[in-house]
């Protein structure tokens, strides 16, 4: 995914905005990037992708997001789907 993609679909939080917020506030906590403009707390599809970013920032290794943002959005409308089914 490109930078300025949305990671957070719910919120519309770019993937450069959660990148800028691990660097700057270094959290200790995946939890906590939902400072970062509300991402992670709608439906919690990105949640996984929130903590995988932030392993990746405590690893120091590159914040990046492998995928399309049309296969990263399907993959969620799966997601909502099966929430709402209750599976
Ligand atoms: S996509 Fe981030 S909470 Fe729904």
């Amino acid at each position: 995914m490109k930078p300025t993609d949305h990671i957070c679909l719910c919120y519309r939080v770019e993937l450069e905005k959660v990148c800028k917020y691990l660097e700057r506030e270094d959290p200790q906590v995946a939890s906590l990037i939902s400072e970062c403009l509300d991402a992670g707390t709608g439906c919690g599809w990105c949640v996984p992708y929130l903590e995988e970013l932030h392993r990746k920032h405590k690893a120091g290794e590159p914040l990046t997001i492998e995928g399309t943002p049309e296969a990263y959005a399907e993959g969620r409308q799966a997601y909502k789907g099966k929430k709402r089914e209750g599976r």
